[in-house]
């Protein structure tokens, strides 16, 4: 049992106990501290979803290289496709505003008050992510609370992926 939580897909994070031997390591600008300032940001954009379609609220919250926290919600319509994630509303408003580069981004979803679970980044999203991130680098956190979060690179979360260098 306790074999198995040392995985190579295990993430890392408080609640982990495969922590100490993982070959990951928590980098040092992501420290306990900024995970839960990213996590309560994210929370606080988790408030101000549109969601009168699914009722599934989610928020997100993306660290900058320069250290700011831009943060998104979900935004849905009634035409359904129009619809835009918390992660690429986060992403969007950064690129819009001249930031491009980007350390972490900590993600909250569910329905109702209560987050039971934990809400990974649709396809679409990382795929976005994969745009302006380094997949070994860039970090997504997902949380059901700021005690209670796991942490992945984008590359475990897009392996693979199609990216800008594929066309150099
Ligand atoms: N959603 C996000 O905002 N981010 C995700 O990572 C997954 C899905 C939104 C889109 C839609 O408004 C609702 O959650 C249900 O899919």
């Amino acid at each position: 049992m306790a074999e198995e939580k040392n995985t190579k897909l295990q993430p890392y994070g408080k609640k982990v106990p495969a922590i100490k031997d993982s070959t990951k390591k928590l980098p040092d600008m992501l420290s306990d501290m900024v995970c839960r300032k990213l996590i309560r940001a994210a929370c606080e954009y988790r408030n101000k979803a549109y969601v009168p379609y699914s009722g599934f609220r989610v928020g997100a919250a993306l660290l900058t290289a320069q250290n700011e926290i831009v943060g998104g919600c979900n935004i849905e319509n009634a035409a359904y496709t129009p619809t835009n994630c918390a992660e690429r509303t986060a992403f969007f408003k950064a690129v819009s505003e001249g930031k491009k580069e980007f350390l972490a981004i900590a993600v909250v979803g569910g329905k109702g008050d209560v987050l039971k679970d934990y809400c990974a980044p649709c396809g679409v999203c990382r795929q976005v992510m994969a745009e302006f991130c380094d997949p070994k680098s860039f970090l997504v956190i997902l949380a059901r609370s700021e005690d209670d979060y796991m942490i992945y690179t984008l590359e475990e979360l897009l392996p693979f992926g199609f990216s800008g260098k594929n066309l150099q």
